[in-house]
């Protein structure tokens, strides 16, 4: 195991106090439970004397047409990267992630000493050798690219000892599918709780696999986190029964400030031109130095934002959407971005 920095958790513990504008957050504000009708009574779930471990796999498998045993529950979309990658690691000789990509999807095989590939996310091609594998998340965090991505990544999956597919963000798009998981036995996919369902303080996430890779995943979790806290797992079960809810309220979100962004910051590049409902878009043109310009939005405008490099692609802002308003920090945004020449 190497010891390696997540530049961005550092810059943000660094600079979080000085944020007047908040455009860093990639998780929706946490909803009131109660008002949706959830029960939050400690007492009631006291009383809950079941396997809710168990309950909640059902509740996931039900989701996504498989069976408890194709899922594992983690502790957030954290461990479930820790869990896949400590699997791909021991299952390959080289993992292949395409840049520009949150950072612990590479940082994490490195850390274990794994060998990771980077290549660019329009290039990714069918796997070199037997031994490869492929990690990604999709949507990716932080161009938002979805549907273009998903197609190569499905023709060419194939080819890869296992593909490991971070869906975080999935639910914010508008594809039907619950997920791209086809029950392939190289298919690995994770999901959290803290994005789309805003519920980041359950540490709630999941894997969905064949049922070897689980059991194989079972084990490693055994050797770290062993267990979900329970009543995380009792209020999660019930969130994940209102999807629909969670549905419409992220999206009335997002797309409303999607919207406000793509008009208050015409004037700049995005990375994608077609939007496709990620609550980032990732701003620039490829010619500045990203973690630069991000200090001096925090220090001189008060703009919390994430820098390009951090993920692996320089000249690149990461904004995000997830305010309940987001109109004033893009404004402050394009004033920001105006000034300091970001075009
Ligand atoms: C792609 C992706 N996966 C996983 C996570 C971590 O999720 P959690 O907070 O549930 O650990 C994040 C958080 O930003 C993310 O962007």
């Amino acid at each position: 195991m190497k010891i390696i920095d997540f530049k961005w958790l550092n810059f943000l513990e660094k600079y979080r106090s000085l944020a007047r504008h908040n455009l860093s957050n990639s998780g929706m504000p946490e909803p009131d439970l109660k008002a949706l009708g959830i029960n939050v009574e400690y007492e009631t779930y006291l009383k809950e004397t079941g396997d809710l471990d168990a309950e909640l796999r059902d509740a996931i498998a039900k989701r996504y047409g498989v069976d408890r045993d194709n899922v594992i529950l983690t502790n957030g979309g954290t461990e479930a990267i820790f869990l896949a990658s400590a699997f791909l690691s021991a299952t390959s000789d080289i993992i292949t992630v395409p840049f520009p990509e949150y950072e612990p999807i590479f940082l994490v095989p490195e850390a274990m000493g794994s060998r990771v590939r980077r290549v660019r996310l329009e290039s990714m091609a069918r796997a070199d050798t037997e031994g490869e594998s492929l990690a990604i998340s999709l949507p990716n965090n932080p161009t938002g690219k979805y549907e273009d991505i998903a197609d190569i990544v499905t023709r060419i999956g194939g080819s890869y000892r296992h593909v490991y597919i971070d869906e975080t963000f999935h639910d914010f798009t508008d594809d039907r599918r619950v997920s791209l998981y086809d029950g392939s036995k190289n298919m690995i996919i994770s999901n959290t709780m803290t994005k789309f369902y805003g519920l980041s303080s359950l540490r709630v996430g999941w894997i969905i696999s064949h049922k070897d890779n689980i059991a194989a995943m079972r084990k490693i979790k055994d050797l770290t986190t062993i267990n979900n806290a329970r009543f995380s797992l009792f209020l999660a079960k019930q969130a994940i029964e209102r999807w629909s809810f969670f549905r419409e309220r992220t999206h009335s979100i997002v797309r409303k400030n999607a919207e406000k962004a793509r008009r208050e910051l015409s004037d700049f590049e995005f990375y994608s031109e077609k939007y496709e409902g990620a609550p980032f878009l990732f701003v620039g043109n490829g010619n500045f130095d990203s973690e630069k310009m991000a200090t001096t939005a925090v220090q001189k405008y008060g703009l919390l934002v994430a820098p390009g490099s951090y993920f692996g692609l320089d000249g690149y802002l990461r904004v995000c959407i997830t305010a309940y308003d987001a109109g004033p920090d893009l404004s402050a945004f394009r004033e920001f971005a105006e000034k300091e020449r970001l075009k």
